[in-house]
């Protein structure tokens, strides 16, 4: 007998990574190729003429997985029962628009979505924060959700964490799937921490292996961290298929599981690694049974110390300059 459909939310769907992150769902990439799905659709009103676009083109594709799709601009009929949701809609920032106004307009956002979620979703539902900035718009909406369970709520950390694991097989010419134990500290920002101190490539240490501190410091964490800015100067547009293709991964690994491999996902602090309760904070996790756990005893050396700091401070100043939103 056919699995009941799973209800997931997308949205920002008329957006560029919804463009591409729809047709991944509806084929079953996220949650398996025997997983019915009902997308739930949520945009602006004046993107809801290019959302039915993009449905009928997702009608055209004929998805066997696809059975309904609903279209709305309103947060309590998206939400309606979701077991998923991808918050990757958000308010870019605009010319001279500063950082502060930034996180006003998207707290703005996160907490009315945040506030439907409590009030309409599944009490199990796995929320995504894809929306910059990712982890403090998690963070807005975990707090604004207060009779969800906090760990419901994770912010996109995973095409850091793609993205490193690319630049580690280029470095070191062996696949990726051959790497272990790979991950990225703190905020989905350049100031994130990508740690291969630990990584493993069939058993040998990446760090022994690549031996080059300066490369890690002066080329590896740059690359990584400025990724982003590097796709908009070559392509005049934001990483769109990536940032879908890590949504997809992130959901899957949390609802699927990682069969004892490690990724990375921001989650809100359990006061792991000395990062202060509830801050929505990328860290090593492991996925089993559709629950996430953080993995514990990693050694912190001075460097890496130093790295988290920084991206704990930015963290914890965006966590203040929303602090009056949350009441
Ligand atoms: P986009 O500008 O193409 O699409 C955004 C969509 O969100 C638009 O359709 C817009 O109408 C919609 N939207 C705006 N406010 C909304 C609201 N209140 N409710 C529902 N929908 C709303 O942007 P794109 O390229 O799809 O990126 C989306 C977000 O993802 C951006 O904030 C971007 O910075 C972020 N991003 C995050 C990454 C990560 O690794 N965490 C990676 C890449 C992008």
């Amino acid at each position: 007998m056919a699995k009941p459909a799973m209800r997931v939310a997308v949205t920002g769907a008329a957006g560029q990574i919804g463009y591409s992150l729809l047709f991944r769902i509806a084929n079953g990439d996220m949650l398996g190729k025997d997983q019915p799905v009902i997308l739930q659709l949520l945009d602006i009103t004046p993107a809801l003429p290019a959302v039915k676009g993009v449905v009928m083109e997702l009608e055209d594709c004929a998805f066997p997985l696809l059975q309904d799709v609903v279209i709305t601009d309103d947060p309590k009929v998206a939400f309606k029962d979701v077991d998923v949701a991808l918050l990757v809609g958000a308010r870019p920032r605009s010319k001279g628009m500063e950082r502060k106004d930034l996180l006003e307009a998207n707290g703005a956002i996160f907490t009315v979505q945040g506030a439907a979620l409590n009030e309409v979703a599944s009490r199990n539902v796995k929320v995504l924060v894809v929306g910059n900035p990712a982890n403090t718009n998690a963070y807005i909406a975990m707090k604004s959700a207060p009779n969800l369970p906090k760990e419901n709520f994770t912010a996109m950390l995973r095409l850091d964490h793609n993205r490193a694991l690319s630049q580690i097989a280029a470095k070191t010419g062996k696949p990726v799937a051959s790497i272990e134990n790979l991950f990225v500290w703190g905020n989905h920002s350049p100031t994130m921490y990508a740690d291969y101190r630990f990584a493993t490539i069939d058993g040998q240490n990446v760090k022994a292996l690549i031996n080059d501190e300066v490369w890690n410091s002066d080329v590896f964490l740059p690359t990584v961290g400025k990724r982003g800015a590097a796709i908009i100067e070559a392509r005049g547009l934001s990483s769109a298929a990536s940032a879908a293709n890590a949504a997809i991964d992130h959901v899957r690994d949390w609802v699927l599981g990682t069969n004892g491999k490690i990724v990375t996902m921001g989650v809100p602090s359990d006061g792991s690694y000395g990062i202060p309760q509830d801050v929505m904070f990328g860290f090593p996790v492991k996925c089993e049974n559709g629950k996430y756990t953080i993995v514990q005893g990693y050694e912190i050396d001075a460097f890496s110390q130093e790295r988290i700091n920084i991206t704990l401070k930015e963290l914890e100043d965006e966590k203040a300059g929303v602090a009056h939103l949350l009441g």
